[in-house]
């Protein structure tokens, strides 16, 4: 959550810098501020709302530097108001922007205002620009004031500080949160992402948990946690321009919903060029690491953690290991039971979510070792905690509600589940044959299943003024309708909930009636019988049915019975094709409820804090 930037060049890096801010919007949208050095003076310019409003601010002051650094913010610590938004500046002197949680900031803030700063905001930002313009007027110079302010911060941080006094450099630091350097000609750049500078430069360093470094316009310095120089790795970013624009879209989330056919196939191109599942797919010491696994154990947040519930159904019954599906938020606060034989896999599209980086981090010291991170973006923090990695390939994704990270860590997982089941001598040729095939085909259903947009369309304007909407799905179908459900609260801020239909009759059966509709995930397999007695159920409470099943499954509309047929039955991969009917549902009904799909209220994509 919060997106930093920043920039020192020859040239005006206001338009950098606001270019780089939109980029970074979906990490949170309640504000936005940029400040500069210009000619002697510390300019700031801060909006609540939107990226655009500030933009047009600071175009209307004329701002313009060499120097400076912007923040886009998700409000934690203190209202959505522009005396919180960021930067922060002390004493008109030093300005600071932060993406984090400062979790001593009570104590620091005392100290401060007993050593005469005064505050203006309410958030734990203000307490850094203090504490670094303290320790300069100790005579440190910017650098080894931030080292000394970062020493004396507990939590989790991403910064840069820009200071009057020093009109050539800017310093950033980074410990739990996200920063990379961005190496130009004769200019460089520091950001929460790539995205943010693409356009400047490509060539990157990630900087390191602890890291500080000291940027001028003709060289980085960084440092490591002790405080002694560091040389670190420079990566040639292969984010490309296209992935980051709408292009004919009118959405993200809508672009990312049509990606997945690509994105799904990028993601298994190694087990299809391989024609087999085989432990080199995780890592060089898979092997090693998977032998003698006895269980799984899943650990996420969110849209991922509905990912890690479908891999739980597929990982016993393929694999016949055992599997929990835990949310990292609940395990890392309670007295979990290791098992040393268990492998735990780590689901996050960003590789940042902090209370999955933190449940990593407590089965680490619960004495797993066995650690394996399914993620959707390269270098991130969770799977450079983890000893095996799996990238999904879905390119970047930009809309809040998450859609192509789902569909690629859901065949991301199924290659894991099939992986396991040959390691555990589960997995006869013919049915590696039959899975391997299934996935080269899986593209061209999950095409099948989009071409069906304009039927959901049409169903969305019967949601469109619904208050509520209930989701049934049975067996691995169960998590595609929380995943429905999810979809649609978040984006058309209709509340709606999910069951297992089976569990209709024990107590949400009492909220149907005409004005709930109740969508069912009802593909053709053997739970398909059992689904259509919960939804006799439902009509003979005078709810109405939007189910979607398979081409195959005669199973008709009838009178309050609506039906939309995704393509045969893929068997397996079922659920992945269920995805996508959800997805377009959500999307469409919050289309025809006018609300922002990318930017739904409340929300950030990147959640980096507890
Ligand atoms: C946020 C996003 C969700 C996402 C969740 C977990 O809530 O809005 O779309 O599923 O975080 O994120 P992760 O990056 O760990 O998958």
């Amino acid at each position: 959550m919060c997106g930093i930037v920043g920039a020192i060049a020859d040239r005006d890096v206001v338009p950098v810098l606001v270019e780089g801010l939109k980029r970074l919007e979906y990490r949170g949208y309640d504000s936005a501020g940029l400040a500069v050095l210009d000619d002697g003076r510390l300019r700031r310019v801060r909006r609540t709302g939107r990226v655009s409003e500030m933009e047009a601010a600071a175009r209307e002051q004329g701002l313009a530097a060499s120097l400076g650094i912007g923040h886009t913010r998700w409000a934690t610590h203190g209202g959505v108001t522009e005396d919180n938004a960021h930067p922060h500046i002390s004493f008109g002197e030093l300005a600071v922007v932060h993406n984090g949680i400062i979790e001593n900031h009570d104590a620091q803030r005392a100290r401060l205002q007993d050593a005469g700063y005064a505050f203006e905001s309410e958030t734990d930002t203000e307490v850094i620009a203090h504490l670094v313009h303290f320790h300069r007027k100790q005579g440190l110079d910017l650098l080894a004031a931030v080292q000394a302010a970062v020493r004396e911060l507990t939590g989790a941080y991403a910064i840069a500080v820009v200071g009057l006094d020093d009109p050539d450099r800017m310093v950033v630091a980074r410990m739990g949160c996200p920063l990379l350097v961005g190496l130009g000609e004769s200019e460089n750049f520091v950001a929460s992402d790539v995205s943010a500078i693409i356009q400047a430069t490509r060539r990157v360093i990630f900087l390191e948990e602890g890291d500080t470094a000291e940027l001028t316009r003709d060289g980085v310095r960084v440092f490591g946690e002790d405080g002694q120089a560091a040389e670190r790795e420079v990566h040639v970013s292969d984010v490309s321009l296209a992935s980051l624009e709408l292009g004919p879209y009118s959405h993200f989330m809508q672009k990312e919903i049509h990606e997945q056919p690509r994105a799904i196939s990028d993601t298994i191109e190694a087990v299809i060029d391989n024609d087999a599942f085989g432990p080199e797919l995780f890592g060089a010491d898979a092997a090693e690491v998977l032998a003698g696994i006895e269980g799984i154990k899943i650990l996420a947040c969110g849209t991922s953690y509905y990912a890690g519930l479908v891999a739980g159904y597929w990982i016993e019954s393929i694999a016949g290991l055992p599997c929990s599906v835990e949310i990292a938020s609940e395990y890392r606060y309670r007295d979990a039971v290791p098992h040393p034989r268990h492998l735990v896999v780590t689901i996050s599209q960003s590789g940042e979510t902090l209370d999955t980086m933190e449940a990593l981090k407590y089965a680490k010291s619960l004495g797993h070792e066995a650690t394996l991170s399914i993620c959707n973006v390269p270098e991130s923090a969770i799977p450079r905690a983890s000893r095996l990695v799996y990238y999904t390939r879905a390119g970047a994704e930009i809309g809040v509600a998450s859609t192509k990270a789902f569909t690629t860590q859901l065949v991301a997982l199924f290659t894991v589940a099939c992986t396991l089941a040959k390691l555990h001598g589960r997995l006869d040729p013919e049915t590696e044959a039959a899975h391997i095939d299934a996935l080269r085909h899986l593209p061209g259903s999950v095409q099948h299943a989009l071409n069906l947009e304009p039927q959901i369309t049409a169903w969305s304007e019967r949601f469109a003024p619904k208050a509520n909407a209930l989701f049934l799905g049975r067996g691995v179908h169960y998590p595609i309708a929380l995943e429905g459900a999810l979809k649609l609260k978040e984006i058309s801020y209709i509340h709606a909930e999910a069951y297992p239909a089976g569990e209709l009759k024990h107590g949400p059966l009492a909220l149907v009636d005409a004005d709930m509709p109740v969508v069912v995930i009802a593909p053709n397999d053997r739970l398909l019988e059992k689904v259509k007695s919960n939804m006799q159920e439902v009509r003979a409470r005078g709810g109405e049915l939007y189910v979607f099943t398979d081409a195959d499954s005669e199973f008709g509309p009838s009178e309050g019975v609506h039906v939309i047929r995704t393509p045969r039955h893929v068997g397996v991969l079922s659920p992945i094709v269920h995805t996508i009917p959800v997805q377009l549902l959500a999307y469409h009904v919050a289309l025809a409820r006018g609300t922002d799909v990318d930017k739904p209220r409340n929300l950030a994509k990147s959640v980096t804090v507890e």
